[in-house]
């Protein structure tokens, strides 16, 4: 949209809903810019967007698409508006974001509202900025916060950066006045406008700050080039100014072809997909203002956390008051510490808590719209709670479990209103993590898992829908992972060459450093308790029972599979692991041998897509890209290697399938083989 206010043309994004920089509103930019520079009336420009963006950058759709290359390419668009003979000022509010905020670095001068977010997103894509991004910006606000802005991806408010050098003026409203009076002031004062190629750094400096965060790099970070390219890209910014933008765009282009991008990018529409809900699902969600949180050990005190962080009244309800107190005690403290911690304001995390209602009393239920259980994993005690809440829950109030592992129909059947029964399963921490699995009852109405979608929306979670199986999405596969990882000790590994492997490809941490961590004695409960219905003929590795057994039940005995001196992890395994697990291989007549890193990571790779697929079939997750991001915001399976789904689909498929029947006959009796057309057709 063109129009004049006095003097100033001002120049409005109008791409629904983020304004992608699409090549239809390049174009029209453009067009617009060029009218304004032909009209003798005109004495400068403002470029302005709306309240939810300035722009989120290039349009991720047209990558790898003819109409990416479609004139001008936003380098062009940068540099028709950055050599305008009128002063070009961006208006901006919402988000300006990759592409957007480069657009923004590129005009005369801009002006922000306070809350309006600024970032240089690029990274999550596993790229760098492409248009400028890595010149501009070391040069206008210097070297450590452009590449703090770069390499966290994060945006920063229009406040937080008012004295970065970024913006001319930061306004808390009326930002187009502010933007037209600033237009004005850059005419009036008259060319040359402020221009940040005009600015030069210090070589140097440059080198001696590059090379220092080289070296700071992590090995999760070197894993992915795009870290290294951002340090290369701004290393460039010392040279002269076509030649830093044409080293830029060399590294963009490499990376925006690479599978990692790739990878990246298909995890962005996939996270997007997964909250969409197939359309005979689409049901309006109740109200929820009133959550009830059953058990307040360590996911019922993180739940409530979120709950109240999204401004929700909170009921926490507890057995009794000891317990009670322990579970209000963990959400004080966290409060406390965000506060010392510059992280939140005293009067918002005072609100916030204002909104818990602890409580031992049941009949406070009664007030609750949803009520989530987080009791101990125990179907019993599950049961006995779920009638206690079916006796004082409001008619019409949502009730949901946290179980990790258990039936959400056992447990709905306690109930008389088995429809308005699901499963919300929360990470640990559940205030940090994003994954939000939403399980699917027999009877769960659709209104109700339309509630719990929402419900992780409102919480800011990425919440997916998963039917009601043992371990629904996530640790179904988690689990078949690491029984694979356990085979592979007794083949003739030791638990640091499957952890380093398995590092080595990207995931955070290894199977067993993992269950180190968790402790080993919760895996060791849920065996004994299946050890009943296990059939004696499946392969059983029970080197864990028999650490456990020793007392060594994971980091808080001080050992488990490793042993810990000073609460730090020995790096290789001592001799009483090696013993039982030597003695593992023995009884079960193996003759252990080398398995390389490789070996170690198409096998735990294999078994994920092996159950990616059962699950699939059986209808268990609703899309496939439902699980890559099931295993990537939960369990640390590396994003940029796309989730085991997207894995299979790169690698060759008869050397896949070939792989898969010689893991089915290491794994014996009991191990189905999926039918991998289910993922790769
Ligand atoms: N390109 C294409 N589509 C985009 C997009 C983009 N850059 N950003 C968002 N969208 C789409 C989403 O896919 C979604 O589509 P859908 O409704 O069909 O699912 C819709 O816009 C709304 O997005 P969200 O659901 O994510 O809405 P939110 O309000 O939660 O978040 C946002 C908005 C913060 C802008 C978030 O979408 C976001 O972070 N977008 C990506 C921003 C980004 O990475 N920009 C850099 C792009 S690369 C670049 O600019 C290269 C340059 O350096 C050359
Ligand atoms: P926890 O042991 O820390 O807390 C359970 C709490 O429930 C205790 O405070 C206990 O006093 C309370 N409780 C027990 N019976 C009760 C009753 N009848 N009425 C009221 N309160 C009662 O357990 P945690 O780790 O918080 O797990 C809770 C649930 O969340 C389990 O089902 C678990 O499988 C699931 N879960 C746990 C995760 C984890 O990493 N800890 C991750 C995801 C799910």
């Amino acid at each position: 949209m063109y129009e004049l206010h006095g003097t100033i043309a001002v120049i409005t994004l109008n791409n629904p809903p983020v304004n992608s920089l699409s090549a239809a509103l390049r174009q029209h930019i453009a067009a617009a810019v060029r009218q304004a520079e032909l009209d003798p009336a005109v004495t400068g420009l403002v470029l302005i967007g709306h309240t939810k963006a300035f722009s989120a950058g290039a349009d991720v759709t047209e990558f790898g698409t003819p109409l990416q290359l479609a004139e001008p390419m936003l380098g062009q668009l940068l540099a028709h508006i950055e050599a305008c003979p009128k002063p070009v000022v961006a208006a901006l509010s919402g988000v300006a974001l990759g592409g957007g905020l480069e657009l923004a670095l590129a005009c005369h001068g801009r002006v922000a509202l306070e809350t309006a977010r600024l970032g240089l997103p690029e990274i999550n894509l596993g790229l760098i900025p492409g248009a400028g991004g890595t010149q501009r910006l070391p040069r206008l606000a210097g070297l450590s916060t452009a590449l703090a802005m770069i390499q966290s991806g994060a945006p920063q408010t229009g406040k937080q950066l008012a004295e970065s050098g970024l913006l001319d003026q930061v306004v808390a409203e009326d930002l187009l006045p502010a933007a037209l009076q600033r237009a004005a002031e850059l005419a009036r004062l008259g060319a040359p406008f402020p221009q940040a190629r005009e600015r030069s750094l210090d070589p140097v400096l440059v080198q001696k700050f590059v090379s220092e965060q080289q070296d700071k790099l992590t090995p999760r970070q070197r894993l992915q080039s795009a870290y290294t390219a951002q340090l290369e890209a701004l290393s460039a910014a010392a040279s002269d100014w076509p030649e830093g933008l044409r080293r830029e765009r060399e590294l963009f282009l490499q990376l925006q072809s690479s599978s990692q991008s790739q990878a990246l990018r298909y995890q962005f529409f996939a996270e997007r997909e997964a909250g969409k809900l197939p359309v005979v699902w689409q049901a309006e969600p109740r109200a929820v203002h009133t959550v009830a949180i059953i058990g307040a050990g360590t996911m019922g005190a993180g739940i409530a956390i979120c709950a109240l962080n999204a401004g929700l009244r909170v009921i926490l309800l507890e057995q009794d008051d000891a317990a009670l107190q322990r579970g209000q005690q963990r959400v004080t403290e966290h409060y406390q510490s965000r506060v010392q911690a510059g992280k939140m304001k005293a009067t918002v995390a005072a609100a916030a808590e204002a909104r818990l209602v602890p409580s031992t009393d049941w009949t406070q239920l009664v007030q609750a719209d949803l009520v989530i259980e987080a009791v101990f994993e125990d179907l019993a005690v599950k049961q006995e709670v779920f009638k206690k809440i079916d006796a004082h829950a409001r008619p019409g109030a949502v009730l949901a479990t946290n179980t990790s592992y258990l039936d959400v129909d056992a447990i709905a059947h306690m109930t008389q209103r088995p429809a308005d029964v699901l499963g919300l399963h929360f990470f640990s921490p559940a205030n940090v993590m994003k994954l939000l699995e939403v399980v699917r009852g027999t009877h769960t109405a659709a209104d109700v898992l339309a509630t719990g979608m929402a419900l992780g929306k409102t919480l800011k979670k990425l919440p997916v829908l998963t039917g009601n199986a043992f371990g629904f999405i996530g640790n179904r596969i988690y689990n078949a992972y690491r029984k694979q990882c356990e085979f592979m000790l007794e083949d003739g590994a030791w638990p640091e060459e499957v952890d380093s492997a398995l590092q080595a490809f990207g995931l955070a941490m290894g199977p067993f450093a993992v269950a180190d961590l968790s402790g080993l004695d919760i895996a060791w409960r849920m065996r004994k308790a299946q050890a009943a219905s296990r059939d004696p003929r499946e392969r059983y590795v029970a080197i864990l029972d028999q650490l456990c057994e020793q007392g060594r039940l994971g980091r808080k005995t001080g050992a488990g599979y490793y042993s810990y001196s000073a609460g730090r992890q020995v790096k290789t395994t001592d001799a009483v692991v090696r013993d039982i697990i030597t003695q593992a291989s023995t009884q079960r007549g193996i003759t252990r041998h080398t398995l390389t890193a490789t070996d170690i990571q198409r096998r735990a790779l294999l078994a994920m897509v092996n159950d990616a697929a059962l699950l699939l079939a059986e209808g268990v997750a609703s899309r496939a890209s439902d699980i890559d991001v099931v295993l990537a915001q939960g369990y640390g399976f590396p994003r940029w290697e796309g989730g085991p789904v997207f894995w299979a689909r790169q690698q060759d498929r008869a050397a896949l399938e070939q792989d898969l029947h010689t893991m089915a006959a290491q794994s014996g009796h009991g191990f189905k083989v999926a039918d991998l057309s289910v993922l790769l057709d």
